[in-house]
């Protein structure tokens, strides 16, 4: 069982991962390079506490230990944990250059995972010495509500470290999901024509955003396509795209949304910058 985590990066995904495992009381670590983004991460595990205690009240359930269980750190030297969860910006090369720092500082027994949306674990497995003890660990957004995780197994990952990774999962109560490692994974691959179809519907004036996300939340989809993919961030969303786009050979029904690359070269991206698809 494992009984230290790291969380690196401290964005959207990080934070969530950090109160999945401080809701389990693992001691865990959060790293991020950029100060301001810790103390965002903190302000917002602060957040999600005081709802907490006023929505568990009445049960006189007190959620103040998960800051507790969680250290914040711009110091990559203090990133030594037997589970490591990266959770950085989607870059090859940032993300393997994280790895070799890790992988010099921790134990030879410690698990490297990537919380990547679309880069293939394969390659980036690649960059290790010890590629046998990373894999992909990819939650959803927001992560500590979200019960899938896809558990994904590079060629070099060892049967251990799934079976730990599958058992790590369980304990901090998500569902896992073994997947081999192919563009996309299952969820991101199956959910590209939903939110492609959704922005050329718009782009060919057939239909309004808001139109399309009631439709498809009356259809029973807990979330439209534009609603989500604001939360999930535009720039995230449009990578994932792209990146599966290349990946599969750059099929013509696959390929990115312009209406999306104009969002994102404004820089509006979401929630995140309180401007998306929709204002916040
Ligand atoms: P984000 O942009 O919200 O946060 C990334 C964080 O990483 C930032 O705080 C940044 O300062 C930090 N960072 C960048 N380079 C770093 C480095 N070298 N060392 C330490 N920290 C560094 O990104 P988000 O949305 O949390 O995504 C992170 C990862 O999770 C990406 O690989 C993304 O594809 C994946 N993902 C994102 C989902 C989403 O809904 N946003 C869903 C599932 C996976």
């Amino acid at each position: 069982m494992i009984t230290t985590a790291c969380v690196c990066g401290s964005g959207t995904m990080g934070t969530g991962i950090a109160i999945a495992f401080g809701l389990k009381k693992i001691p865990t670590i959060l790293f991020d390079t950029n100060p301001d983004n810790l103390e965002k991460a903190r302000d917002y595990i602060k957040k999600y506490i005081d709802k907490q205690n006023v929505k568990f009240g009445d049960s006189k359930q007190n959620f103040d230990f998960i800051l507790d269980n969680i250290s914040f750190t711009p110091d990559i030297n203090r990133c030594k944990a037997e589970l490591i969860i990266e959770a950085i910006v989607e870059n090859e090369s940032v993300k393997t250059d994280l790895y070799k720092k890790l992988e010099a500082l921790n134990d030879d027994s410690s698990i490297i995972a990537s919380n990547t949306s679309s880069l293939s674990i394969s390659a980036l497995q690649e960059s290790l010495s010890r590629p046998e003890n990373f894999a992909g660990l990819h939650f959803f957004n927001p992560a500590q509500i979200m019960k899938l995780v896809e558990v994904i197994k590079g060629n070099k990952t060892s049967d251990k470290v799934i079976t730990i990774l599958k058992e790590t999962c369980e304990i901090i109560n998500k569902q896992p999901v073994i997947c081999i490692d192919s563009p996309g994974f299952i969820v991101n691959r199956v959910a590209r024509p939903y939110y492609l179809e959704a922005m050329s519907l718009v782009e060919k004036g057939l239909c309004r955003i808001d139109e399309v996300d009631k439709v498809l939340e009356s259809a029973g989809f807990k979330m439209g396509p534009f609603k989500l993919m604001d939360l999930i961030g535009l720039d995230i969303n449009y990578n994932v795209s792209c990146l599966v786009w290349e990946q599969l050979g750059k099929p013509d029904r696959l390929k990115p949304s312009k209406l999306q690359q104009e969002k994102v070269n404004k820089g509006e991206l979401g929630i995140k910058t309180k401007k998306g698809f929709y204002q916040y």
